[in-house]
Formats: structure tokens, C-alpha cells, sequence
């Protein structure tokens, strides 16, 4: 059996508990050992949830909890979690985490605090797409010329609500956070930054390139205008916001920024709050990867990928030796000074 921490408990870590417990028998049998959601961490206790786990806003008590396997980090935010993170990789426990602010900061230095203890995030990027294990695993035979694509889920679904049905910027924006697609504070969304976290993510996969949101050219979607929304609509266009990571030689280029899209295109097509990533290699050609990306169920998917993994294999982070040495030969092109 291994005990599981939940230090966050919205709308991500409430379908954590939930599905541990709803395909408990299934789980049980691929992780090869039960998974318990022992205990939530909250900030208020008096706040109603749709979840029945065990509460605490004691997250020192939980951390120091010999008992505690694996700690599932869900709080939001960067430096507070980073402490968290360290304090319970230093404990010797696994942590997975989703939060992609924390690793486009952090995540060369947690993952070597980490050593060879599981410390993964595969819900960080696409929500429930597994885009780091297709890099991680699936095309590791290949040099990745280019990734790109749609990463947020709430910028996609309002450019699909404008464009298509004219709804109104601040409405949709307003039905985005309470489907729980947006972040806490969501001028992360608008602004281009949470795409920003995950294309630095995946572009530090695929690259091992150490860049900060900063070093990037970030643009979102807050000054499109209903001039652009009517360009593209008679010219057959969609409006996306796009993640993209470009190889040309040694140097890598990274950018977020909205571009019109013919509707011929696979990538025209991903509407709603799914994303779509188009990952380019050299042996394998384009590959494309379709789904939820965000929402508590379908994050909550790739987050219990991780723990089960963990449960089976107990792997730690094989592969950051090679990103750090590959990333010290290739430049970040469009570095911003
Ligand atoms: N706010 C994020 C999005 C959540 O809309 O994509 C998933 O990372």
C-alpha cells in the first residue's frame, strides 16, 4: 500500500481523491499495490468540497509524516511549493506534481535535489494529453525539430466561443473559471504565461534548454480585437494562441503569441478547451496529439498516471543527465535581453 498527500484540494485535487477511490479495483491491479488518498492539505477548512478524504491546513504535520509515500503538489503559485517540493524530496518522498509555473522556475533544481527519488509532472502540460511521456519515451529515438501548438485550455475555449458563436470576452472568460479550466488568477491564461510555463517545460524536455518565462517572447489573447475576429472569419481562418519550440541548427526558438490559422489545418480544427500538439522528429516525421486540456477529471488522469507508475517502477528522473549535457550545446535564439 502507498499513502498519498494532497496538498491542494480543488478542483484537480478533489478528482485525485475521487478517482482513487471510484476505479480504486482497476488502479489497484496496474499499480500492483493499493493507493490510498490519506489526507488533503487546505488553506480553509471551512470551505465547502466535493470530496471525502481526511483535511488539514497542519502542511508541516503532513510533510513530517514518516507514513506519507507520495505528495501530490496542487497549491498554485511558485515559491511556496518550491519549499514544499524540496522539503519533501529532502524527506525521501515521491512527489508529482502539476503545477507548471513551479517547474518552468524550478525544475532543473528539484530534479536534482530529486535524485533517485520519483519527482514527476506529467499533468503540467496538456492536462490529461500525455505529451511528456510521448517526448520522454515515444520519440526518444529522435531529434525533435519542432513542437507546437495549442496549450491552454481556457484561451482556446474562449477564441472558440468568440470566433464561433460572438460571445463576449469578459462572459466567457467569467464561464471558463467556473468550469475550472482557468488558473487562480487567470491573467496567467489571457496573458500567454501558463502556455509560456508549458512550452518551456516541453521545450526543456526535448532540448535541455534552461530558459525562464522571461528569456521568451509571450504575447496572449487580450488584444485580439473584433476586427481580427471578422478578419478571420471571412478569410476562413481560426484564431489560435500557439505554444512553439523550433530547432534550426543549434539554435532553439522559443514563443507564445496568437496567430490566424487557415481551417484546412489539423490544428484549426482543436476547439474548445482541448489542446493540440504537433511534435516534429527526425526519423519519425509529424506526430499529433489531441485532448482535454484541462478540467479536474482529465488532470487528474495524468496526475494518477504518475503515481501508478511510481507504485510500479519507483523511477526517479533518468533522463536529466542527458537534457542538462544535450541543453549546453544549443542556444536559445530569440532570447529577449
Ligand atoms: N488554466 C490551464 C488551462 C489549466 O486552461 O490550460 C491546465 O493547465
Amino acid at each position: 500500500m502507498l499513502k498519498i498527500a494532497i496538498i491542494g484540494v480543488g478542483t484537480v485535487g478533489s478528482s485525485v481523491a475521487n478517482i482513487l477511490k471510484e476505479n480504486k479495483e482497476i488502479i489497484t491491479a496496474r499499480a500492483g499495490r493499493e493507493l490510498v488518498p490519506t489526507i488533503g492539505v487546505v488553506n480553509n477548512l471551512n470551505k465547502k468540497r466535493d470530496v471525502s478524504i481526511e483535511l488539514t491546513d497542519d502542511i508541516e504535520k503532513v510533510l513530517n509524516d514518516d507514513s506519507i509515500d507520495i505528495i501530490v503538489e496542487l497549491m498554485g503559485g511558485v515559491e511556496k511549493p518550491y519549499e514544499v517540493v524540496k522539503k519533501a524530496l529532502e524527506k525521501g518522498k515521491a512527489v508529482v506534481t502539476a503545477n507548471k509555473a513551479l517547474l518552468a522556475y524550478h525544475r532543473y533544481e528539484l530534479e536534482e535535489i530529486a535524485k533517485d527519488i520519483p519527482f514527476e509532472y506529467e499533468a503540467a502540460v496538456a492536462g490529461g494529453i500525455p505529451i511528456i511521456n510521448a517526448l520522454r519515451e515515444g520519440l526518444t529515438a529522435n531529434n525533435i525539430q519542432s513542437i507546437q501548438g495549442i496549450m491552454n485550455g481556457t484561451c482556446n475555449y474562449m477564441l472558440t466561443k468568440m470566433i464561433d458563436e460572438g460571445v463576449e470576452y469578459e462572459t466567457i472568460l467569467k464561464e471558463a473559471q467556473d468550469l475550472g479550466y482557468a488558473e487562480a488568477d487567470p491573467t496567467f491564461d489571457v496573458g500567454g504565461f501558463d502556455a509560456a510555463h508549458k512550452l518551456l517545460i516541453l521545450g526543456s524536455i526535448a532540448y535541455g534548454i534552461d530558459a525562464k518565462p522571461e528569456d521568451i517572447l509571450i504575447e496572449g489573447i487580450e488584444n485580439i480585437t473584433s476586427y481580427d475576429i471578422e478578419f478571420a472569419k471571412e478569410f476562413n481562418y481560426s484564431i489560435k494562441l500557439l505554444g512553439i519550440a523550433k530547432r534550426e541548427d543549434d539554435n532553439i526558438e522559443l514563443r507564445v503569441h496568437p496567430a490566424f490559422v487557415p481551417k484546412n489545418q489539423m490544428i484549426a480544427k482543436v476547439d474548445g478547451v482541448m489542446n493540440g500538439i504537433s511534435v516534429i522528429g527526425d526519423k519519425v516525421g509529424e506526430t499529433m496529439y489531441y485532448g482535454p486540456g484541462a478540467g479536474g477529471d482529465a488532470t487528474a488522469s495524468a496526475v494518477i498516471a504518475n503515481i501508478v507508475d511510481i507504485a510500479r517502477r519507483g523511477k526517479g528522473s533518468p533522463m536529466l543527465g542527458f537534457e542538462r549535457s544535450y541543453g549546453n550545446k544549443l542556444s536559445l535564439q530569440n532570447k529577449k535581453e
